[in-house]
């Protein structure tokens, strides 16, 4: 067994995932790298950790799999023989305005919970017993601000989010007292994400989430990731937690 601590980052070949990866191989952990599509990403994020001097394992599995969560974790064990903390970050989304009902059909609803909460589940589950061995492990899920605020790129991804948020406070207790489970939800991160997703957009976006909020800023990947640290390698008495990291975008400016 690996003598380092193990963190398993699903979705972590971009975005708020690579970041998180980055910043557990800059403090010292070994670092699982996942994606689906496009490995390429994903071996520059790995040879990122390596040059920060940790062990990166980079795996091809889609969450929404239960055969490749199985397969991911047996490919940690293999590798590494633990996994200390397990970040569920990998998500989807489908961009439909929100009075467009017609925009969403059950399709996009079964294919965005398919990852979002499906795939939080099975990976969870996958790992589960190779976290309880390790003292002090935990799991972080990847919420969304859009979970409580009734906004976002769509109500099938802001429903999904909520039943994240629902699974944490579930998966606290099941997973208890060996594993703390908690979840951390970003407002605008500057990733990808909204990017390919608004397109043009982008800019009057994110400067309007800036105008409102009230620290006047959006969130870097960064921000999140030492999130993801906190609840993941720290918080040892934090347990069904769902924590906000908006830039005081809920609160708005008085
Ligand atoms: N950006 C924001 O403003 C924001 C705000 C709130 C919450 N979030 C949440 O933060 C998480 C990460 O978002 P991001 O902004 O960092 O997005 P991103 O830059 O687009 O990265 C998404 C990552 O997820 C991977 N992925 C997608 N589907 C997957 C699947 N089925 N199985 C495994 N990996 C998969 C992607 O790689 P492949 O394409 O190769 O699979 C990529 O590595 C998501 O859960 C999102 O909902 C983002």
């Amino acid at each position: 067994m690996s003598a380092r601590k193990v963190c398993v980052i699903t979705g972590s070949s971009s975005g708020i995932g690579a970041a998180t990866a980055r910043l557990y191989a800059s403090r010292g952990w070994d670092v699982v790298v996942n994606f689906s599509r496009d490995p390429a990403p994903a071996e520059a994020v790995a040879a990122a950790c390596r040059a920060l001097g940790a062990a990166a394992l980079v795996v091809k599995a889609d969450i929404a799999s239960d055969a490749d969560c199985r397969r991911l974790a047996a490919a940690v064990q293999a590798h590494f023989g633990r996994a200390d903390v397990l970040v569920n970050n990998a998500g989807t989304t489908k961009f439909v305005p929100l009075k467009d009902l017609d925009g969403l059909e059950a399709e996009d609803f079964q294919a965005i919970c398919n990852v979002n909460v499906v795939g939080t589940f099975q990976m969870t589950r996958a790992l589960a017993p190779m976290l309880k061995l390790q003292a002090g492990a935990g799991v972080v899920n990847v919420s969304s601000v859009a979970s409580m605020m009734g906004r976002g790129s769509s109500i099938a991804y802001m429903a999904s989010k909520g039943a994240i948020n629902a699974m944490t406070f579930g998966l606290a207790r099941a997973l208890g007292p060996e594993i703390r489970v908690n979840a951390v939800a970003p407002g605008l991160v500057e990733t990808p994400w909204l990017k390919n997703g608004l397109g043009e957009r982008y800019a009057m976006y994110r400067a309007d989430y800036a105008e409102r909020a009230a620290l006047e800023d959006v969130c870097s990947p960064e921000d999140i990731a030492e999130t993801c640290w906190y609840l993941g390698a720290s918080a040892a008495k934090t347990t069904g937690e769902v924590l906000l990291v908006d830039a005081g975008f809920r609160l708005t400016k008085a």
